[in-house]
């Protein structure tokens, strides 16, 4: 295995945050081999590599995967000065989880919770173009041009969305339920895509995470993501 930043094995083997992990090194509270070691950038091979913390040994944590459908007011991020509820805190684990990438507080369903940190990089990152879908409650009726521009993409600030895959599921006169799927993933992408074609969005589901569906799995629930969606998660972002 290629050697990776000390503070790094530390975090994922839950000896605590990034940040403080850097502190212990400094502290020089930390030994790779035996031999102490206080000063950053500092490397090691979390494999072969015997690192102890006040003289304990740590072991690299056993790698987790969650599935959670995130209920609404939930955040994404693990520290939160308003102390609003985390979407973390609704997994039972001991270990130390964040979510790959972010739903807003209002937005409901699929996340993926895990301490894969290489994985997680992977599924934000634009690159790899991880298929998203979502379903959105949009008010008033969109058709014709709009969901056309829908399709090909619009200008936000970063640039252009992209092309996305649109269904209509529903339509009265005041409001439309449309399927969306997207590759890009921008911070807020559908939100502001809707509402630079000039609506609103009433309510925002994501259904999706490539081919891993929230089907089933009741609101605020979770589920262990299985050996084979992992494969598939690292298969294709290239992990
Ligand atoms: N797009 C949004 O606008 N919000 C989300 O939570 C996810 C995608």
């Amino acid at each position: 295995m290629p050697k990776q930043r000390l503070q790094k094995i530390m975090a994922a083997a839950g000896v605590a945050s990034r940040r403080k992990c850097e502190e212990l090194i400094t502290d020089g509270v930390v030994r790779v081999n035996r031999k102490t070691i206080d000063e950053l950038p500092a490397f090691a091979d979390p494999e072969t590599d015997i690192i102890t913390v006040q003289g304990k040994k740590i072991r690299p944590a056993e790698k987790v995967y969650f599935l959670l459908n995130k209920p609404k007011g939930v955040i994404c991020t693990n520290f939160d000065p308003a102390g609003r509820k985390k979407a973390v805190d609704l997994i039972d684990c001991p270990r130390r989880i964040f979510c790959a990438g972010r739903l807003d507080a209002d937005t409901t369903g699929a996340i993926i919770i895990t301490n894969d940190s290489d994985l997680a990089n992977r599924l934000t990152h634009p690159r790899y173009e991880l298929p998203k879908t979502y379903e959105v409650k949009i008010r008033g009726r969109i058709e014709g041009e709009s969901l056309e521009k829908l399709k090909k993409g619009v200008w936000l600030a970063e640039g252009k969305t992209g092309r996305a895959a649109v269904k209509v599921i529903r339509r009265t006169a005041s409001e439309s339920f449309v399927q969306l799927t997207i590759r890009r993933g921008l911070n807020r992408q559908v939100r502001r895509t809707i509402a630079k074609l000039g609506y609103k969005v009433k309510a925002l589901k994501r259904t999706k995470i490539g081919n891993i569906t929230i089907k089933d799995l009741p609101l605020g629930t979770y589920k262990k993501l299985t050996k084979s969606h992992i494969n598939y998660l690292k298969k294709i972002t290239h992990l």
